[in-house]
């Protein structure tokens, strides 16, 4: 036995040795942000020995910069009614959202809520002590012919932080077994197609860890990073969605990024929603509230892809804001500083430090940003990993889950409304460790792993250790960020996605040469970033083929040459795979579902997306 439990052998690859420890447990968590680590709760209470493996320190996973709130229909301000969440949701995702799943999504949320303040989250309180709640963009009361709801549950502006600090107090609590600052480099899938668990990098002293699961759920998060703005964490490179195209599976989607309209501009860092659902307010140059021309009735609370291409329209029409009349005003300062003060103090100090602005004297200047991936994993609600099988796209690939932004259930479908994003962490983290306590018994034996399990993953890596080409990691990952942020943005033609995809292709082509200067495998960021440049590059490749390759309009996806949505030949799931070493895309369909998941609600029929 050595450090963590585990057990060690050796494995000699190009003539090297590499030092494997070997783990068993009956789950193991790859990630511990709000949807990992509630995952691993569930398992660990329903007496599962779960793992947790996690690149950075779990209060340091992306969640933690969730601010504005998690969405569910507790009425703590108002009338409310998860079906008229369920309404806001299939509508929000221009109906390209599986309904059963939404169904499950708006039905648990307000349980999954209450669960949260029982744990400890510091919630935002109302005068007589209920959690406090905002409105959202896109979130509506009766059945969207009603004023807007405050359903969002806000923790201030600090809902993710709050979230995730009381998560891994109770993972610690139920005893999850962490596995902290681990780079997890491939799934172990067997001859048969069931995956068998996960190889990882320990990053401070070099030693591989190869982690034996009954299930391996992957909660790895989102891959912001293929765009040069962005207001996700560095660490956003969607590592789980890599290896899931490394193992020959599909990834769902892909083409539907959302930009938050409100990043800070030239930082990219986020200003929440929040903002607006406390009474700010967005200009042109002109001074004018154009959002009352976009969506006249919810006007500054539309959702989120609407009011970034209103953005977008603003400044292409001449009437952006500053030097080079690029972007847009967002007001604060007519609020009550103690309002301010209270409820939104993260982005008063963001735009203090990032825009050098004071919210109660000056407008923050804004832009849309790359912000969040409603593609990702095929699941179902379960959590459970979907693959393509003789023709059914709803077969369960055995001994794999994912959850939260690395997934694709799919609730979000086009277009995610604010705070869904929480609210499906929690729900489907929840549900996952459900499942698991059906899908695995406690403590049996495992099967021995196959031969040369970690072979893959850790010839892998030694080529990466040992690329000696021309060009750095940095050179290639600034040209996929830039073919990105300029082809695959809000607005979107033919021609520019055509252009992109030869530049993201050629860019994939080029990092055969890439150069990794240190050798070592102790804190080596040149050999991490360049294991995620990988990661991120096929995502870009499936991101902008999907693009391409939809020919419509429909939520965050806005073609210019397409401009209308198109039920009749795209309402579909997009399913893209790769092929690794000839570095190209195929595009697949999974039918969208047009049944909700109990008799109590009827599935909601396709109409205008108006607001
Ligand atoms: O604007 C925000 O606070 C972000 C929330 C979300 O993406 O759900």
């Amino acid at each position: 036995m050595v450090a963590n439990g585990g057990v060690a052998t050796s494995a000699s690859i190009n003539g090297r040795a590499y030092e494997i420890i070997d783990h068993s447990f009956d789950v193991v968590v790859v990630g511990a942000g709000g949807a990992g680590l509630r995952a691993a709760v569930g398992c660990a209470k329903a007496g599962l020995r779960a793992a947790c493996v996690t690149k950075v320190f779990p209060t340091r996973s992306h969640t933690v910069a969730a601010q504005g709130g998690v969405a569910a229909a507790l009425g703590n301000m108002g009338p409310d009614d998860w079906k008229w969440h369920m309404y806001d949701t299939v509508k929000g995702s221009d109906w390209l959202g599986d309904q059963d799943a939404i169904e499950y999504l708006c039905r648990n949320a307000p349980q999954a809520v209450y669960e949260l303040e029982h744990w400890g989250v510091p919630f935002s309180r109302t005068t007589e002590g209920r959690i406090y709640q905002r409105p959202f963009g896109g979130m509506t009361t009766d059945f969207g012919k009603g004023p807007p709801a405050q359903r969002t549950c806000a923790a201030a502006d600090r809902t993710g932080h709050a979230m995730l600090h009381t998560l891994y107090g109770q993972a610690l609590k139920h005893n999850t077994e962490f596995f902290v600052e681990f780079f997890a480099l491939d799934l172990i899938m067997d001859a048969e197609g069931r995956c068998r668990g996960v190889v990882c990098l320990k990053m401070d002293d070099g030693a591989i860890h190869r982690f034996r699961a009954g299930l391996t759920v992957l909660a790895t998060g989102g891959y912001g990073r293929v765009y040069l703005s962005a207001t996700s964490a560095h660490t956003c490179t969607g590592d789980g969605n890599a290896m899931i195209l490394r193992a020959g599976l599909p990834l769902q989607d892909m083409e539907f990024v959302q930009f938050h309209p409100t990043g800070i501009y030239g930082a990219g860092c986020l200003i929440t929603e929040g903002a607006r659902g406390e009474g700010g307010y967005l200009t042109n140059s002109e001074g004018e509230r154009f959002m009352e021309r976009y969506a006249p009735s919810v006007k500054d609370l539309a959702p989120r892809d609407m009011v970034s291409r209103a953005i977008t329209m603003e400044v292409r029409e001449g009437r952006g804001v500053g030097k080079h009349k690029d972007h847009a005003h967002l007001h604060l300062e007519h609020l009550d500083p103690a309002i301010l003060h209270e409820r939104l103090p993260g982005i008063s100090e963001s735009a203090k430090i990032f825009a050098g602005v004071d919210v109660t004297r000056e407008p923050i200047p804004i832009i849309p940003t790359a912000h969040y991936n409603m593609g990702g994993i095929p699941t179902n609600y379960h959590g459970e990993v979907l693959m393509k099988k003789n023709g059914d796209a709803d077969t369960v690939a055995p001994g794999l889950m994912a959850l939260g932004e690395a997934a694709c259930v799919s609730v979000h479908g086009a277009n995610r409304l604010g705070s869904n994003s929480l609210i499906d962490l929690i729900v489907f983290g929840r549900a996952a460790g459900l499942r698991a306590a059906e899908l695995v018994k406690p403590g049996e034996t495992l099967p021995e792993l196959p031969a040369g399990s970690a072979d893959a993953a850790l010839s892998r890596l030694d080529r990466l250790r040992y690329a000696n080409g021309g060009t750095s990691t940095a050179v290639l990952r600034e040209k996929m960020q830039r073919a990105m942020q300029t082809h695959c943005t809000v607005y979107r033609t033919g021609e520019a996605l055509a252009e992109g995809v030869e530049q993201i292709n050629a860019v994939w082509r080029e990092s055969a040469d890439v150069r990794v200067s240190d050798r070592s495998l102790i804190w080596n960021s040149d050999l991490i970033e360049t294991l995620e440049f990988e990661n991120l590059i096929a995502q870009a490749a499936v991101t902008i083929v999907s693009a391409e390759n939809r020919k419509e309009s429909r939520g965050a996806h806005a073609r210019e040459d397409f401009t209308n949505r198109d039920d009749a030949n795209w309402m579909k799931h997009t399913l893209a795979t790769i092929d690794a070493d000839k570095k190209s895309v195929s595009i697949d369909y999974r039918p969208v579902h047009s049944y909700t998941m109990t008799d109590e609600v009827k599935y909601i029929e396709p109409k205008a997306r108006v607001y």
